[in-house]
């Protein structure tokens, strides 16, 4: 590949082409569910503009309209059918306009999406994306088409994704597709397949081309990063496990910020606390998805830890990375969940004192083992208090988890303005949390150090301490421009002595 140098940037970065062709096809691409769709979105743009077709940001004016679908949990689904509803109109207006549905509601619901929503032209499941310029041939040619086949090797590990985000600070890397864990809640692994790791070589080198164009921070991605594993066939001594491979990428640059999402608290090991511990740009944050404090109901998922292994953990992550921010994710109201279970929740939230929590109410999911063999047995008002009393602690929490941060100095990168104002901008801590300062000289991309003035409980608020660094780099760049200034001068008025010395010379030779 060539690395030949445009304006800083390297052309093997690949990114939204700008539309110079009208007469070429605009795809508009919608995204729901977690990081790794966003990523995978990506994927399929990358796929896409190398088949001819252009990105826009404006449905009215695309060809095709990509929606890459979440299953997560019923009302995930519901937010499609919704938008597929309104797509319907956008057709009857346009009737050249095409839809395809990707994604893991593509790939649970196969046909049946074809069939139950008239207007879907394309159904794509989440290993298949290689396959969408030919599908979409036969699309343009008037048929419906369908590949939902998941694959047991597919990482698209050759392919760079095209980056949406806008600010170019902060990416999605994925290092693994698919889960082999059945939580027996869980449609992940019906609608993403088996579990399989990407080659070291190939992310490294993903990672290094977005050091080269100027990113910031790197999120490696995968429903379970700690069962990462790569098998060198040829030398057993190569395998490379997840504590290897975060060292590896935290070595790509000192100044790239690595996260990782998401642990599972049967498998994270203290090899990876330790590597967390013993690099700097390894963000201190831990996104440990509890789902419940009860291990009755911890069997009854299949999650294969206790709530004192899970604790256990907490207690390893706190001895070894002290300033570590702990996430979580928790169900509320699960089949057979009891008062007492629920209680239990609640008081390993108060003990595991998470920074931040997703919380949900328990939503049947087809086909699961969870639907197959237990009840839904909580009633839907009991789920709803559950889960406000859940979100009530949390709240608790996350303030005083806040308020314990007020006087204090971190490092932030800054990502963009701040929702509410130009005149300030908004970044993460390494624990994640997000801060909000005045912008001075400041864009998206810089480090900053902010101290800690106030908060909320969703966010920080700070000033930026003159950051003697940023001071010296700045001072550094001026010398230095005054220098080049003062040189270019005087090489000019060398240059032009030079010149006519040499008109001189040549006069006197012609004499
Ligand atoms: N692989 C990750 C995340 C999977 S999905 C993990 O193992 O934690 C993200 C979260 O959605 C899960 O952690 C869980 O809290 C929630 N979730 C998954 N299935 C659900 C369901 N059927 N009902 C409610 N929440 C669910
Ligand atoms: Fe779903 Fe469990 Fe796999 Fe996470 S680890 S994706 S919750 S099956
Ligand atoms: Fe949803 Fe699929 Fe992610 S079900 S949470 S988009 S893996």
């Amino acid at each position: 590949m060539s690395k030949q140098k445009i304006n800083t940037k390297t052309i093997d970065y690949k990114s939204i082409k700008p539309i110079l062709d009208r007469s070429k096809k605009l795809v508009y691409i919608e995204t729901y569910g977690c990081q790794m769709n966003v990523n995978d979105s990506e994927l399929v743009l990358a796929i896409l503009q190398d088949n001819g077709y252009f990105f826009t940001k404006d449905i009215n004016e695309a060809d095709l309209i990509l929606i890459n679908t979440c299953s997560i949990r019923e009302n995930a689904e519901q937010r499609v059918w919704g938008r597929l509803n309104v797509f319907r109109i956008a057709k009857t207006k346009k009737t050249s306009l095409k839809v395809g549905v990707i994604g893991c509601m593509a790939e649970r619901l196969k046909e049946q999406l074809l069939e139950r929503e008239k207007i879907v032209d394309m159904v794509v499941g989440p290993d298949a994306y290689r396959s969408l310029p030919d599908l979409l041939r036969n699309v343009e040619a008037g048929q419906k088409d369908v590949n939902v086949l998941l694959s047991r090797e597919e990482t698209y590990a050759d392919i760079t994704p095209v980056r949406m985000d806008e600010n170019g600070v902060s990416a999605f890397v994925s290092i693994m597709r698919g889960c082999n864990n059945v939580c027996s809640y869980c449609v992940v692994p019906y609608t993403r397949g088996a579990e399989r790791s990407r080659s070291p070589k190939t992310i490294l080198n993903e990672i290094q081309i977005l050091v080269d164009n100027g990113y910031k921070e790197v999120t490696l991605l995968g429903q379970n990063v700690d069962s990462y594993f790569w098998k060198d066939e040829k030398n057993p001594e190569k395998d490379v496990n997840f504590a290897q491979l975060l060292e590896m990428v935290a070595l790509v640059n000192p100044l790239m910020r690595v996260r990782f999402a998401t642990s599972h608290p049967k498998d994270i090991s203290n090899g990876v606390l330790y590597t967390m511990a013993m690099y700097e740009n390894i963000c201190n944050c831990v996104h440990l998805p509890v789902q419940s404090g009860s291990t009755r109901i911890l069997e009854l998922m299949n999650r294969k830890y206790t709530r004192e292994h899970y604790l256990e953990r907490i207690a390893k992550i706190r001895k070894i990375i002290p300033d570590c921010a702990i996430t979580t994710d928790v169900i509320a109201g699960f089949c057979t969940e009891t008062d007492y279970d629920h209680a239990q929740t609640l008081s390993l939230m108060t003990e595991a004192d998470y920074d931040f929590a997703y919380m949900f109410k328990y939503s049947e999911r087809p086909n699961t083992k969870a639907a197959r063999q237990l009840k839904d047995d909580v009633p839907e008002d009991l789920k709803t208090k559950r889960l406000s009393e859940i979100i009530e602690l949390q709240n608790r929490l996350s303030l005083e988890s806040n308020k314990r941060d007020i006087g204090k100095i971190f490092n932030v990168l800054a990502d963009g303005f701040s929702k509410r104002s130009d005149e300030y901008l908004s970044g993460r801590t390494s624990q994640n949390k997000t801060v909000v300062f005045p912008k001075k000289n400041y864009a998206a991309g810089d480090f900053v150090n902010a101290e800690i003035i106030s908060c909320t409980s969703a966010t920080l608020i700070g000033e930026i301490v003159e950051n003697e660094q940023h001071e010296t780099i700045h001072e550094l760049k001026n010398i230095l421009g005054e220098t080049i200034h003062i040189f270019e001068e005087k090489t000019e008025k060398a240059r032009n002595k030079i010149k006519q010395n040499i008109n001189k010379t040549t006069k006197k030779w012609k004499q």
